[in-house]
């Protein structure tokens, strides 16, 4: 019987390839996204059905979950939706503030918790996550963006003793740089007195960015790996730039990496 896996932020980006990736091999794929109307490229796909999703919905994720279960019960959940946001904590209002960590860290785990009474009577199901590289090498001026990666990875780690005794499965996929828009669809804000070393950050960024992006298609090929392994794997590193990044995180150690990343962002001449 065909599998299926319901992702969020499928509008675009990696969450629009994996769907791709999916519907291309065979799995009905359940594409959430805030404007389904919109889309014009995945709604062509007889095995890919559309539901409109804003995960920082709490009453919308219930009733879209249970949707979704009516249209076939739901292999793996792939959490894919987030944004970022750029600029000094100090620039940073607390509503801008409050709808980061709504989206990226507490709009995922409704839509986990959604999901479990599901799984956990069916025995069986896979909650794959999005976080990233910099939740392990952190990068100036997106702290609490990382902040809400680094707290997916540990909810996801410690959420396998709970839900293993269930058939549950818990992952990261962890990618650095993509090639996708989500630079462009972030939020910015700046502060005179930090304006000096932002600019330095973001010219620094802009002269690497192009040769360290990797291909979102690499990308989901890792998310279905992730889905479709059997392996009890929590974390997997995806992509030539997280490998890298994180490879270094290990050998080096935090105090190593902070140093170097400020030498390489701000030591500019
Ligand atoms: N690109 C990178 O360099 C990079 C690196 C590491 C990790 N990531 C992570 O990878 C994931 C995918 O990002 P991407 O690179 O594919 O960026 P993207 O092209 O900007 O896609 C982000 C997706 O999330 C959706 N989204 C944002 N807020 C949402 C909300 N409240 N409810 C539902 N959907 C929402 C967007 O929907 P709309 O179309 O409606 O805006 C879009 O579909 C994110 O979790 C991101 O944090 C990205």
């Amino acid at each position: 019987m065909n599998k299926t896996i319901f992702i969020t932020g499928a509008s675009q980006g990696l969450g629009k390839v994996t769907a791709k990736l999916f519907a291309a091999k065979g799995w009905i794929v359940i594409a959430t996204m805030r404007n389904p109307e919109k889309e014009t490229e995945l709604s062509q796909l007889s095995n890919v059905h559309l539901l409109k999703l804003d995960i920082s919905n709490a009453k919308q994720i219930i009733d879209v979950v249970a949707d979704a279960e009516k249209i076939s019960p739901i292999d793996v959940l792939f959490n894919n939706a987030g944004f970022g946001l750029a600029g000094p904590l100090e620039a940073v209002t607390n509503s801008q503030l409050e709808k980061l960590i709504n989206t990226n860290l507490l709009g995922t785990i409704f839509v986990t918790k959604a999901f479990i009474p599901f799984f956990k009577k069916r025995n069986n199901g896979t909650i794959i996550t999005t976080t990233s590289s910099t939740a392990y090498i952190p990068y100036p001026f997106i702290a609490v963006y990382e902040a809400t990666k680094a707290a997916l990875e540990n909810w996801t780690a410690s959420m396998s003793y709970e839900l293993g005794r269930f058939g549950i499965d818990t992952k990261t996929v962890v990618p650095g740089y993509m090639q996708t828009n989500f630079g462009n669809n972030g939020e910015f804000v700046s502060h005179p007195d930090y304006q000096e070393d932002f600019n330095k950050y973001i010219k620094v960024l802009k002269s690497e960015i192009g040769s360290i992006s990797d291909n979102p298609e690499d990308i989901a090929m890792v998310v279905f790996e992730a889905a479709t392994d059997n392996k009890k794997q929590i974390n997997y590193i995806a992509g030539n730039h997280a490998t890298k990044e994180v490879e270094w995180f290990k050998k080096e150690g935090m105090e190593v990496v902070i140093q170097t990343m400020k030498e390489r962002f701000f030591d500019q001449k």
